[in-house]
């Protein structure tokens, strides 16, 4: 690999000035290489502060327009729509996921009115946001029982691409869920409807203030550790990989971000399909809080984006996506 030697050989040459760096540069981000997370509430003419994300917020549905035209202007592919339910919505079976008058149903149905096919509509299929214990699925104590949960995700995803969904994102980590999506969505009519597995999803520490965010933080009994996975593992990763694709995922998700790059990388290596990094709420809050004492710190940002890019991801789920007119400048 290493041709030549010192004094002969400088590789500070190429880094003397700006436009050879740029020349040599390996990775970079463009607006195209991310994804938008959009939190939705009840109510009117809101844009409401999430505690501990710092200039991330709910929308209620009439100010949705606001922050889906800055992702068309920034030139962002694709939003994901993510509910805040009125804790008096919520009960042990999450029905109001199946409720086509619910807040991503309307979500859908507007912004489908509005723009079009000029973005992608990305949403989570996971009954969290509407459980009264905060699980991703029914619960028998702790355990969240898989075929039970899996009948129920089938019609959630039936409904959001009746509603006009793009792309359906199961994030539940149910076994098998994958493949018995794919079949009814092709037996309804969807067969174009993607399907983007949450495919490596790592039970996380990393996931507060989004739980926060849909409002399923307090209410969470237990933990997570039955359905999503260990981080002490990472062939795990590649066997949820292989059995996803197998079923029918035309795109993987590796979540967390940041201290998962070791299994962006390995997934990238060992499957030849778009995979996509998030980075979630409790890297978006360590990043924007305590290192920046709340001061935007565009160097810091770019340099946590570029990793991922880096390690192989194709695009990149953030809460600086819609920032990226300041990050990229
Ligand atoms: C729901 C879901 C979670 C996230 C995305 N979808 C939370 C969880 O599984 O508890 C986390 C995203 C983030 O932290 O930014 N299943």
């Amino acid at each position: 690999m290493i041709t030549g030697k010192y004094p002969e050989l400088r590789l500070r040459r190429s880094r003397k000035y700006a436009w050879s760096r740029r020349l040599v540069e390996e990775n970079n981000l463009s607006p195209n290489d991310f994804v938008l997370p959009i939190f939705l509430i009840d109510g009117k003419n809101k844009k409401q502060k999430i505690k501990s994300m710092p200039d991330v917020y709910r929308y209620t549905l009439d100010k949705l327009n606001s922050i889906v035209d800055k992702a068309l202007k920034i030139g962002i592919p694709m939003i994901a729509l993510f509910p805040n339910t009125q804790k008096k919505k919520k009960n042990a079976f999450g029905s109001e996921a199946l409720n086509e008058d619910n807040l991503v149903c309307k979500a859908i149905q507007l912004i489908k009115k509005k723009y079009k096919n000029e973005i992608g509509l990305m949403c989570d299929v996971a009954l969290d946001p509407y459980t009264s214990h905060g699980h991703d699925g029914i619960i028998n104590k702790e355990y969240v029982l898989n075929d039970k949960t899996v009948e129920i995700l089938i019609k959630q995803s039936l409904l959001q691409a009746e509603m006009g969904c793009d792309v359906i994102a199961p994030s539940d980590m149910m076994d098998g869920r994958i493949g018995r999506i794919r079949k009814a969505l092709d037996k309804n009519g969807y067969e174009t409807t993607q399907i983007l597995s949450y495919a490596v999803k790592y039970a996380s520490s990393f996931y507060g203030p989004f739980r926060e965010a849909v409002g399923s933080k307090a209410l969470l009994k237990g933990n997570k550790k039955n359905y999503q996975m260990d981080f002490r593992n990472s062939d795990e990763a590649l066997r949820e990989v292989a059995l996803d694709i197998k079923e029918g995922a035309d795109m993987v998700m590796v979540k967390p971000g940041l201290p998962y790059l070791d299994i962006i990388k390995s997934v990238k290596e060992n499957f030849k399909i778009p995979v996509l990094a998030y980075q979630v709420s409790g890297e978006y809050s360590l990043l924007s809080n305590s290192i920046n004492k709340g001061s935007f710190n565009k160097d810091l940002i770019l340099e946590s984006l570029i990793s991922f890019k880096r390690a192989g991801a194709n695009a990149i789920i953030s809460y600086y996506a819609d920032k990226l007119d300041k990050i990229l400048k």
